[in-house]
């Protein structure tokens, strides 16, 4: 099973990006780009992240027709991202969409994770203006598991939801967490946070982490406190 600590690069700019990332002159870590960096970049970002040795998970949520879906995959997965994502909110006709599209002719593919609900949705929102009356946790267990019955890789999730996502979709569903904090760092706008090491206990597959990293005084010391308390490694 893979474990790792994903860097959120939530930058406006390639420039901003190669900068921050030219701190980390003995490790490559594994970067997510989000629809910010992608939109103002396009997919050169991509390729050239890749090209500097990082692995990066593609982090744009898509959400659309199936047929639609299926050839906008086709052509990320040209990208050779490593993780790229959609929203279980699509349909498991969507899902499985996307994976036909991220398939290349020799079989290989980026793995592919779904968005449950997003964090910023709670139970008022989804009940008053989404109309879904079952509770949030619920919605969640059941987007998941439709996610991997369409054969997808695994969800983006709380920490908090990570051992449930594994007992109802399995040991080998990945679940991907943000909403990590150090015991003592700033939480921000995150509301429910987990330590990396918590985290761990949880059965986390990766957890991505912005700003504990991005905006830390040494954010290769930050990085590599991560991954000694996730994976007990010392880089
Ligand atoms: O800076 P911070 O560690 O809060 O960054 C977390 C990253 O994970 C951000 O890129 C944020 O958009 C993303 N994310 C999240 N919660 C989700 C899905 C993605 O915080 N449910």
């Amino acid at each position: 099973m893979n474990k790792d600590v994903i860097i959120a690069c939530d930058f406006a700019s390639a420039e901003a990006t190669y900068a921050f990332l030219d701190k980390f002159t003995d490790v490559k870590p594994f970067v997510k780009i989000g629809m910010e960096l992608f939109y103002a970049e396009g997919p050169e970002i991509v390729k050239s992240l890749k090209q500097r040795g990082h692995k990066v998970f593609l982090d744009l949520k898509l959400h659309d027709i199936p047929n639609t879906v299926k050839k906008a995959m086709a052509v990320l997965s040209s990208l050779d991202a490593d993780i790229v994502n959609c929203h279980a909110a699509g349909s498991s006709a969507m899902m499985k969409a996307a994976l036909e599209g991220l398939t290349r002719p020799d079989g290989s593919r980026p793995l592919l994770i779904a968005v449950t609900q997003l964090t910023s949705t709670d139970q008022e929102t989804m009940t008053n203006e989404l109309l879904i009356d079952e509770p949030i946790n619920e919605v969640v267990m059941k987007y998941a598991e439709n996610a991997a019955k369409s054969g997808l890789d695994g969800v983006v999730c709380s920490p908090r939801e990570a051992a449930e996502v594994h007992s109802v979709c399995g040991d080998s569903f990945l679940t991907v967490t943000p909403g990590i904090r150090f015991a003592d760092s700033e939480v921000g706008d995150q509301k429910r946070v987990m330590t990396p090491a918590d985290a761990a206990k949880v059965g986390s597959d990766y957890i991505v982490v912005g700003r504990p990293i991005t905006a830390a005084a040494d954010p290769v010391a930050a990085y590599k406190r991560c991954v000694k308390e996730f994976m007990g490694v010392e880089l």
